[in-house]
């Protein structure tokens, strides 16, 4: 029996929402993962640090009874965001990042930034202070096509918000392309990416060949294979820019499953199966623990964790439910269309 060992990992990008689904799906995230960064897209967004010193009061309570997790918050970025507010947060030591969402960019993402020119000075206090900003990079210009919609993002955001603001720390999260995997390889500095575990396995072949499967609708929505091996290539490159944020984004099946789905995939459960699987057949194991426990820790200044978790590849297949049962309603798992044979311990 195989088996490899590696510090405990952590989440970089993840969906807890709240109330019974909070309760519902934190326990398949507290159960492999020490921390994470926990998104502010709630309704309403995780604003202020007060609001999000509450929000994290509701995250440990919905904690299973002696799992250890660390929430690391973040605040969604408005026009109206308080530089003062986001410096009080970092020296408090709860605030992690700030998260920019493009007005309508994503699910809950209505009162994101329609004008960055109004985020500006919160954008220079963090940059002088350190606190990273993490982007949801897609343009939500309608003229653009929606597969076009990161690298559109690159060139007339992202790359000239660098440029202006070269010291601020920022984290393209969810890259989707090989435009946004060269991007992160050719910058010099202040410039890292999160890699989710479902843009590693599916291209949107899965979303659209032979009937529409909504369970594989996520945004920034997955794009073609050359793409899809670019974001492999860079996962089990060791590369410290590239890390693990898995974008688990519950919905209940009904919203998933109708005429106007939401964009999300739940992979909290299976995400070190589906990842040992993936480091496997790139012939890569060794690199796993880089891409899901160093690399992440190292980009947001934080110390690796002192534990380890065991990973075991098994002669029979690992079965994970096709849905969890939550308060809020089912939520389909993904399903990564292979069979998965490593287990944690
Ligand atoms: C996320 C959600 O549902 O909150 N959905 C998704 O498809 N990833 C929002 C996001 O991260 O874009
Ligand atoms: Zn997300």
């Amino acid at each position: 029996m195989q088996t490899i060992t590696l510090r405990r990992p952590d989440d970089w990008h993840l969906h807890l929402r709240d109330g019974a689904m909070l309760e519902g799906v934190i326990g398949d995230t507290s159960r492999h993962f020490a921390r994470a960064i926990i998104m502010p897209n709630l309704v309403p967004p995780v604003v202020t640090t007060a609001d999000a010193k509450s929000y994290r009061e509701r995250i440990m309570a919905a904690l299973p009874a002696g799992d250890r997790f660390e929430p690391l918050m973040t605040l969604y970025l408005t026009e109206q965001t308080s530089p003062d507010d986001v410096e009080a947060g970092k020296e408090s030591g709860l605030i992690t990042a700030v998260k920019l969402y493009p007005a309508g960019a994503t699910t809950n993402s209505h009162g994101g930034v329609r004008d960055i020119e109004k985020a500006m000075p919160v954008l220079e206090r963090m940059a002088r202070i350190g606190l990273p900003l993490c982007v949801h990079g897609e343009v939500t210009t309608p003229d653009v096509d929606i597969f076009d919609r990161e690298a559109v993002f690159i060139e007339t955001v992202l790359d000239p918000l660098r440029k202006r603001l070269p010291e601020l720390k920022v984290t393209m999260e969810h890259v989707t392309t090989k435009d946004g995997i060269d991007y992160i390889k050719a910058s010099k500095a202040n410039l890292a990416g999160s890699i989710t575990t479902h843009h590693l396995i599916i291209n949107r072949n899965a979303i659209l060949v032979g009937g529409i499967r909504p369970h594989y609708y996520c945004l920034p929505v997955a794009k073609r294979e050359h793409h899809r091996l670019a974001l492999r290539a860079a996962a089990v490159s060791g590369d410290p820019r590239f890390f693990l944020g898995t974008d688990s984004a519950p919905h209940v099946d009904p919203l998933k499953e109708c005429a106007c789905g939401c964009a999300g995939v739940y992979t909290s459960i299976n995400t070190m199966s589906c990842l040992a699987h993936v480091f496997e057949d790139e012939d890569a194991l060794d690199k796993l623990e880089a891409f899901s426990s160093l690399n992440g820790p190292a980009w947001y200044g934080l110390p690796v964790n002192a534990e380890t978790i065991t990973l075991v590849r098994r002669e029979e297949e690992v079965r994970f439910p096709a849905k969890i049962e939550t308060g809020a309603g089912p939520v389909t798992v993904f399903d990564p269309m292979f069979a998965l044979h490593w287990d944690v311990a």
